[in-house]
């Protein structure tokens, strides 16, 4: 168990975050905006288009094989009008997510090419497995998966030795970070990365996505929490876990019943997901 002070430390090391960059400013507006179904299109293209290398990385992601989109897409406008505020949303995030998983990791255990692999997985699969359930959207779904693990990388950067402390505990117990953090009582990275994500100005349902992806019983989103606990399993039965979890591999069945899919999609699902987590690696690759 952490000592309170210790523990009180921490939690307030996180609720600073000055240590973490924010993310651009172009990008916390663009993703506000793109919530609000009122905003005029021109309210968004204008401020991507005067970020060149934000605009060609959203083209790019637009005609990349995971969005299967049939006509060549060359404009903003275009960009929007075939895949919808929603999507292009999705598209800015992960444009600015590159930039944060090339953050320099200050803990020695931090794993950050594995993580960044994980958390591209989960949010392939976790957009997989909204659209076969169709209970949740598959935008917010992705992007909570892509961002799920954040607090992960807020605890190396504010409290380096800490994030040591519970990589090498859970290893040598064999178990996982989410568990040595119930176990010391320990600020857990779900809530870690819900406020990183507030003060990122990320959409509630995302923020909530990210909070409670260990801690369904929590989410104000059950299905959302279930899409990424199930994600977590499958990436796990794929091998690409998170390097900080040593533990078992274990179905949630209470996950697969919020979404009602049944047992038997599970073989379907797993052979399924292969190429989509292929095509989200080429969409982050370049
Ligand atoms: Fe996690
Ligand atoms: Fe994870």
């Amino acid at each position: 168990m952490l000592k309170p002070s210790r523990q009180e430390q921490l939690l307030s090391r996180l609720g600073d975050l000055g240590d973490l960059p924010a993310l651009p400013h172009v990008i916390s507006d663009l993703v506000w905006k793109l919530n609000d179904p009122d905003t005029g299109i021109t309210d968004v293209t204008g401020p991507i288009s005067r970020e060149p290398t934000l605009a060609a990385q959203v083209l790019r992601m637009v005609n990349s094989a995971y969005y299967g989109v049939r006509q060549e897409v060359t404009s903003l406008v275009q960009a929007i009008t075939l895949l919808g505020y929603r999507t292009v949303q999705t598209l800015v995030l992960s444009a600015a997510a590159q930039g944060v998983f090339r953050l320099r990791c200050r803990s020695p255990r931090y794993d950050q090419e594995t993580m960044t692999l994980h958390s591209i997985a989960t949010a392939a699969v976790a957009r997989h497995l909204a659209r076969t359930s169709r209970k949740v959207n598959p935008d917010v779904a992705f992007t909570a998966g892509l961002l799920h693990d954040i607090g992960k990388l807020a605890i190396d950067q504010v409290a380096p030795e800490h994030y040591t402390t519970l990589y090498d505990e859970a290893r040598e117990n064999g178990t996982s970070l989410a568990e040595v953090e119930t176990s010391t009582g320990s600020p857990g990275h779900g809530p870690a990365g819900a406020q990183l994500g507030d003060h990122w100005r990320l959409p509630a349902d995302i923020v909530d996505g990210i909070g409670c992806h260990h801690t369904m019983d929590r989410a104000e989103n059950v299905e959302l929490a279930a899409v990424m606990l199930i994600s977590d399993y499958i990436c796990r039965m794929k091998s690409l876990a998170a390097p900080d979890n040593f533990s078992e591999v274990r179905l949630n069945r209470e996950a697969w019943t919020a979404l009602s899919i049944p047992s038997t999609q599970l073989s379907p699902i797993l052979a399924a997901v292969d190429e989509e987590i292929a095509q989200v690696n080429e969409l982050f690759a370049a």
